[in-house]
């Protein structure tokens, strides 16, 4: 589904990731993982469109996007969960949805939105209250909800747990899981290794912006200490 090849990104004279290559089976959860400022953010914001790509490709199902506008490839069918949500906080639930939805024609908004309260029934009660005065969980819901309203074929998720409940974390997790039965392909950035190797297939760990693990879930896990050594984290905090 996506291929990174030899990718670095960054910010003008900044490289943030450093010849990154990395393949993503179409229907499968790839976890990129890694310590702050590893790049991981970059490198989905490489895929995105959204900052400078300095060198290497990325390719759509075998097609070269390294050059296209960033609404070219929403519409090829790549959306994004941002860090922090992102949400519009003096919207409502059905207005954000609304905006995810923007690149498309809106005869289809309703079929979509539909979709999105299947995922999450809470968002459906909640769809005319201010996004900013929901929970953490519920506005992570939502930033996953409107991301879906784009129809992507690749999700990316950057720091899906991050300041929530363990409950909310189960809840979003069940419907990333349960959008990869329906063979969405998603590319998860955790803070939550254990959480992250619980639901991906592969796994890929940054560094200061270099590539230093790469493997399948199980192998990650079955490392477990020495995998955690790659994460720049202690024993105590081992995967498993
Ligand atoms: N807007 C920016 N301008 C300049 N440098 C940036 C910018 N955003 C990030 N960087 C730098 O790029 C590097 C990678 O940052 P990035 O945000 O991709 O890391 P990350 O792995 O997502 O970290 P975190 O776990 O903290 O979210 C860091 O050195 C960071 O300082
Ligand atoms: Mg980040």
């Amino acid at each position: 589904m996506l291929t990174l090849d030899r990718l670095s990104c960054g910010y003008g004279s900044v490289q943030a990731a450093h010849d990154v290559s990395l393949h993503v089976t179409k229907g499968s959860i790839f976890a990129l993982l890694g310590p702050n400022g590893a790049g991981k953010t970059s490198t989905i914001m490489a895929v995105m469109g959204h900052i400078d790509i300095q060198g290497g490709s990325i390719l759509l199902e075998g097609a070269d996007i390294t050059k296209r506008r960033a609404i070219d490839r929403v519409r090829l069918g790549v959306a994004l969960v941002p860090e922090g949500r992102q949400l519009f906080s003096d919207l409502t639930v059905d207005e954000n949805l609304t905006v995810g939805g923007y690149a498309f024609p809106a005869s289809s908004d309703a079929a979509k939105r539909e979709r999105v309260f299947s995922y999450f029934p809470r968002l459906y009660e909640r769809r005319n209250q201010m996004s900013g005065s929901l929970s953490g969980g519920e506005q992570q819901m939502l930033a996953i909800g409107r991301a879906l309203m784009a129809e992507p074929r690749l999700l990316l998720v950057d720091e899906l747990s991050l300041g929530l409940m363990p409950k909310m974390v189960d809840l979003c997790l069940d419907a990333l899981l349960a959008l990869k039965r329906e063979g969405l392909t998603i590319v998860l950035i955790e803070q939550n290794t254990a959480r992250a190797l619980d639901v991906a297939d592969q796994v890929c760990v940054l560094s200061s912006g270099l590539q230093v693990y790469q493997g399948t879930a199980a192998e990650a896990k079955a490392a477990g200490s020495m995998f955690a050594k790659f994460l720049g984290m202690g024993d105590e905090v081992a995967p498993g």
